[in-house]
């Protein structure tokens, strides 16, 4: 059955497609967004810290730029969801602290501190002893560390239920079906044909399928470079004692703590409702989701070198999930060069920080066709990418 055509289809009811549909949304367009479970993805299992200052790389400022814009937007963007929801996103300012545990670790921290100074990031180093008095439950061991007091948090799942119901109140229709093909016509994007036999038509079709983008069939080759799924697996733990910092007492944790240990990066995110969650393993091995006893153990062992007292929690889940990682690990947003294409994918580690910027980018370009200075950078087409003839 052919339905007739909205001005956009999402395909992908993630954090990303459902933030974009739902500023479209708000922007007058009518948005459908198919996935078989919105709200679900990669979104269910993060740690959701927004840490564009802790997380930067060299060589990845544009990357910082557009995650600064994000962060910023953040306590706006939530505060908006939840007075239009009623629901929670778990968005709390706790900051985060970077630690070392070695000399080696400090001398990397260092760097990094001094790399944020040249770009004029708030970022503060702390003495091991600065370190435990902000946060106790530290490894005496702890050497030193970074203070950066915007890197925050929010709740991945929380964030996902209040999208949903967001979208569901601008208007856009929550189609659940799983696209099968993409529709292809005179070399133009038309439409998606579902699971359930129908096919949908729009005059945009915005990609939002996570690390499974570029597997669409019907998606012309060259269009979208392979985005590779980057395993992560995470746990998640509980504080009893989370209501002391409300009681006037110590909580075990107050904000997020992180370190690389071994070469990996873990980082424990400590929520108000008293969830610890830590993260996360990197893993390059296709679309697998499996939790593995070596990943568990790793985390823990880490973690346990962060903070020796988690061993006495209970440990409540553990799962994994999939980063979205384009060649160059940052996101790919915006016209691709097929005409009436769109994309919003390749988030890789930062997918929960970019949600808001991305929602208001892509939403700008599609009420408008006006690509906004923000999301020039990272541009479709600049891995040359294109519709062969
Ligand atoms: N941003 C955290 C991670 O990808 O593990």
């Amino acid at each position: 059955m052919a339905r007739s055509g909205t001005d956009v289809l999402v395909i992908g009811g993630g954090i990303i497609g459902l933030g974009v549909a739902w500023r479209s949304a708000q922007r007058g367009l009518a948005v459908t967004v198919v996935d078989p479970a919105h709200g679900g993805g990669a979104a269910q299992v993060a740690a959701g810290m927004l840490a564009p200052v802790t997380e930067l790389q060299y060589g990845e400022e544009p990357l910082l730029r557009l995650g600064m814009a994000s962060n910023e937007r953040y306590a706006a963007f939530a505060a908006e969801l939840s007075a239009l929801t009623g629901l929670d996103t778990g968005y709390r300012q706790t900051g985060t602290l970077a630690v070392a545990l070695d000399s080696d670790d400090r001398a990397e921290l260092r760097e990094l501190h001094a790399f944020h100074q040249r770009l004029g990031l708030d970022s503060h180093w702390l003495t091991g002893r600065e370190c435990r008095k902000l946060e106790p439950m530290l490894a005496p061991g702890v050497r030193g560390g970074l203070h950066v007091t915007d890197d925050h948090q929010v709740d991945g799942r929380r964030l996902s239920g209040a999208l949903v119901r967001a979208c569901e109140l601008a208007g856009a229709q929550l189609h659940r079906a799983e696209a099968t093909e993409l529709l292809v016509e005179d070399g133009r994007a038309t439409g998606v044909r579902l699971s359930t036999g129908e096919t949908l038509h729009a005059e945009r079709i915005v990609l939002a399928a996570g690390s499974r983008s570029h597997l669409l069939p019907g998606l012309p080759e060259g269009v979208l470079p392979p985005i590779r799924p980057v395993k992560g697996q995470v746990l998640r733990l509980h504080m009893p004692d989370a209501l002391l910092a409300v009681q006037g007492g110590t909580p075990f944790l107050s904000r997020n703590v992180r370190a690389v240990v071994r070469g990996q990066h873990i980082y424990l995110v400590p929520r108000a409702d008293g969830e610890l969650v830590i993260g996360a393993t990197t893993e390059e091995q296709g679309y697998d989701t499996t939790v593995t006893a070596g990943g568990v153990y790793e985390l823990l062992r880490d973690a346990h070198e962060l903070v020796p007292g988690l061993t006495e929690l209970p440990l409540v889940e553990t799962n994994a999930g999939l980063r979205p990682g384009s060649p160059d690990n940052a996101p790919l947003l915006g016209p691709t060069a097929l005409p009436g294409l769109v994309a919003a994918t390749g988030h890789y580690r930062n997918g929960v920080l970019l949600t808001p910027v991305t929602g208001d980018l892509l939403a700008e370009y599609l009420a408008t066709g006006v690509t906004p200075e923000l999301a020039v950078p990272f541009s479709p087409s600049r891995f040359g990418t294109k519709v062969p003839a």
